[in-house]
Formats: C-alpha cells, structure tokens, sequence
C-alpha cells in the first residue's frame, strides 16, 4: 500500500513514521520535501502535485501550524496550512480513492461547562488557531472524500520540548512555581496518536463506513497545575530527584499568565464513539506520562 504522510517530524508525525510503517510502503515528507516532490503546505499546488505523483491509498496529514500565540498575528498563513491545504488534499484524495486521515484540536470549543465535549457538540473556537483548524475539518467533511478526522488534546512527546521536561527544569531552577489550575484536559503522548492512528486508518481502509470525526484522547482529565505536581511526585521518586529544589507549587487562574491566543478552559474531549467504533480501549494519561518520565529520568 502508497502510504503519504505529511509533517513527518512534528511530534505525532515523528511517532507516525513508525506506527505506520507496518501497514506498507510509507513516504514520509516534511516541509523541505524530497526527491522533487512538495511537503509545503503553505504550497497548495505543490501539494496537490505531490498527491498525483505518489497516488496514495492513505494520506496522512500531521503538519498543522501549531503556534497558537504566533497565529493570532498571522491569520493567513495560519489559515492556508489549516485549512487551504487540508481542503486541496481533500480534494486530491477525492480524485485519486485515497482515506484522508487529518488531526483536529479541542481548540475548536469554546471551552465552556465541564462536561466532556461530544464530536457533535456546537463547535466556537477562542482563537485564530481553533478557527482554522475548524475550518479545516469543515472543508475535508465538505470534499466528499473518505476521511479520518482526530481531534486530540494536550500532546506531548519524548521528542523535543514539552510540559513535562518545562516543569523538571523549572523545577531545579526555583524553589516555587505558579502553574495553571483552571484549564482541564488530558495529556496525550503522540505515541499514543500514532498508533490509534494506525489501528484506525487500518480499519477504516477495510470498512470504509467507519470514517468520519473521532475525539482521540488519553483517559482521565487533570489541570496544568496538577499534571506539574504529578511530574514532581514521579521525579521525587527516581534517582534524579536531588536536581529538585521546588518545594511550593501554586495554583493560578489563566489570566496570571495572558497570552495573545485566549485558550479554553473546559478541554475534555468524549472518546467514547472512537473506543466503541474501532474496539479501542484508551489508557489513563498517567500511564504515558509515567512513561515519558521513565525515559527522561534515567
Ligand atoms: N500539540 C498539541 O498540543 C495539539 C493539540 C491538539 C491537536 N493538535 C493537532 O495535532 C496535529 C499534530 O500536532 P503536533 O503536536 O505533532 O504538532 P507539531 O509538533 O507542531 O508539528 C507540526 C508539524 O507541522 C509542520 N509544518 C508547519 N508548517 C508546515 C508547512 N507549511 N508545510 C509542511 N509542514 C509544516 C512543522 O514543521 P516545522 O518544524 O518545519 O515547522 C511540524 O513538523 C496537528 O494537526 C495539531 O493541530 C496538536
């Protein structure tokens, strides 16, 4: 199987290169692209050049623009990678009998209640970042093409920075620390996306009446604060523990630290239509971050 795969070294592409590999012949392009062929996606007719050239039966899109401050001051760039680019690939896909599997955010909701948003629910994105990739599951659903949309949440990985490496080295640098309690969501590894990713193109390839839009999300809900003090609890008992000198954590309010991007407060996400549909069973958010930390901590 021609399997195309975009953004190959963000986070989820990085984990993607391997989750997929068992399923058949991977191309996996960045941004720089190879061998003539576009991995821009701020290209849109080298894009869609690309996906004639390759004729996949699987395109997966895990390029996004992911700066969420930096979009509020460049719309339109934002706009043509979240949302021009995954509609020429909808469209190429179309043509060409490819499954589109796309990643979408929890940054479509408005952040509002504290029940588990539902892939149903009344989407109102808080910012420019949200609004695109809004935009972008609309023009995909809109293509007719067969697709797989995934809205994840808070996604980390071992590659590169992330929360959990922020806090350690934070926390050997102050004795107290100011961390955000008021916005809920789960952690989710990009390991974990991969390979739900994998499962679920898989599956769809053969029962092509599962596609559609799925929440992908680790199980369970903590805030920033408490995943901090969850980081600090598992540090405290490895060895590197003698590098923490941070001995108060502080809960505040989101507006303790203002951003260009408002972000919403309330980001759990339902999984259950994705467990249910592909046989899945999600595993609590501990269990990856624990995971992480293993590896960090030795
Ligand atoms: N990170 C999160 O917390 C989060 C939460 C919910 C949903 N998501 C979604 O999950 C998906 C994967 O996110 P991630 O965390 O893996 O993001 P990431 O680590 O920021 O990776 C995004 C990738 O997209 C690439 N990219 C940006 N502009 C591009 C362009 N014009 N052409 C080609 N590639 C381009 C980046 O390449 P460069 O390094 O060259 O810029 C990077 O490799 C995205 O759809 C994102 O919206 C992420």
């Amino acid at each position: 199987m021609n399997i195309l795969l975009l953004g190959k070294n963000g986070q989820v592409g990085w984990e993607l290169q391997r989750a997929l590999a068992p399923l058949g012949g991977l191309l996996a392009l960045d941004r720089a692209g190879a061998d003539g062929l576009c991995g821009d996606l701020a290209d849109l007719d080298g894009l869609a050049a690309t996906v004639r050239a390759v004729r996949p039966r699987l395109i997966v899109n895990a390029a996004a623009y992911t700066a969420v401050d930096k979009a509020e001051s460049e719309p339109a760039l934002a706009r043509r990678i979240n949302a021009e680019a995954p509609a020429v690939l909808a469209r190429e896909a179309a043509a060409c009998g490819a499954l589109l599997l796309h990643y979408s955010t929890d940054y479509v909701f408005d952040g509002s209640g504290d029940a588990p948003w539902q892939e149903g629910d009344a989407t109102g994105p808080l910012s420019v970042y949200g609004a695109t990739k809004l935009a972008g599951e609309q023009a995909i659903a809109a293509s007719g093409c067969a697709h797989l949309i995934l809205r994840t949440s808070w996604v980390y990985a071992a590659r590169g920075g992330n929360f959990a490496k922020t806090m350690l080295r934070l926390g050997a640098e102050r004795e107290r620390l100011s961390v955000v309690n008021d916005q809920w969501g789960a952690p989710t590894g990009a390991e974990l996306i991969a390979d739900v990713s994998a499962h679920a193109a898989r599956q769809t390839l053969a029962q092509p009446a599962l596609g559609g839009l799925y929440h992908l999300a680790a199980a369970g809900f903590t805030t920033w604060f408490d995943y901090a003090k969850h980081v600090f609890g598992q540090a405290r008992q490895a060895q590197s523990a003698t590098d923490l000198i941070v001995n108060e954590v502080v809960p505040v309010p989101s507006t303790a630290f203002p951003t260009p991007a408002r972000r919403p407060h309330n980001s759990r996400l339902c999984t259950r239509r994705l467990q249910a549909a592909f046989g899945l069973t999600l595993p609590p958010w501990q269990q990856g971050v624990n995971r992480l930390l293993a590896e960090l901590l030795t």
